[in-house]
């Protein structure tokens, strides 16, 4: 079986180093026993170099990274720098990314430079609100087509989809996603991707599920939402919580 993953999307948090050290001492003391669950932690760009990542236990992510290589590009990040700095993830179309201005267009740009670089990209879709007629699911439906623009059949099988509805993001357990929904959501999801890609290639396309993960939903959602791991914000900053949630889903 497959394992699961869970990412932690620490956002621009903890405040100081001293904080961001602690954290992650504690959270990779709580991945110690985990057999079925994959961690892979994203930090701010300059607290990656705490973290040496275990193979197949706990991971590192980045939140984002520039699609060029070395050159003029001031206050970038580069791809190739991060894969030296041994970051394996990339979260990509981020909502918060996308509310900054970055364009399925350059999310789609970003996600193939990610992929040259050898560096699996986390790509964020999702809509901002629900409407009774159902125009969101042609929103998904767009962004999911632009955003993997140029993707090639070899490629899609290397990328995880992380379905966020904004609506969901840093609020809590109880103003989340139920399990019900988000089952809906994965199989339209999935028969986007048959669409795209074929059946053989999609049904390897893993979906993961972000929006309010807390330690009160975590189990429910992975056992019955049709998704394989989680995307996390808020409650990954809390190591005990965060650990707690981690081991709920190892057991499910
Ligand atoms: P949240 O954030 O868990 O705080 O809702 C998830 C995300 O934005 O990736």
């Amino acid at each position: 079986m497959a394992k699961k993953i869970i990412i932690a999307n620490w956002k621009m948090n903890p405040e100081s180093i001293s904080e961001a050290k602690k954290l992650l001492q504690l959270v990779k003391k709580g991945t110690s026993r985990l057999k079925k669950t994959m961690v892979v932690i994203a930090p701010p760009f300059q607290y990656l170099h705490l973290l040496n990542p275990i193979k197949n236990r706990i991971l590192l992510g980045a939140q984002d990274g520039f699609i060029g290589g070395t050159g003029a590009f001031t206050g970038e990040i580069s791809f190739s720098m991060l894969k030296s700095m041994s970051v394996s993830h990339v979260i990509l179309g981020h909502s918060e990314r996308r509310a900054m201005g970055e364009t399925n267009e350059l999310i789609s740009k970003k996600i193939l430079s990610a992929l040259k670089n050898g560096i699996t990209p986390i790509v964020c879709i999702g809509e901002s609100h629900r409407d009774s007629q159902g125009s969101y699911l042609a929103f998904i439906d767009e962004q999911i087509r632009m955003t993997l623009a140029g993707l090639s059949k070899k490629d899609a099988t290397k990328i995880l989809i992380a379905y966020e509805p904004v609506w969901a993001i840093g609020k809590t357990k109880d103003e989340a996603m139920s399990s019900e929904k988000l089952h809906e959501m994965s199989l339209f999801i999935h028969k986007i991707l048959v669409g795209m890609y074929g059946r053989e290639i999609a049904k390897d396309v893993p979906i993961i599920y972000g929006g309010s993960v807390e330690l009160g939903n975590a189990g429910n959602l992975i056992k019955n939402g049709n998704v394989v791991g989680f995307l996390i914000g808020h409650a990954s900053l809390k190591a005990k919580e965060f650990v707690d949630i981690l081991k709920d889903t190892d057991n499910s």
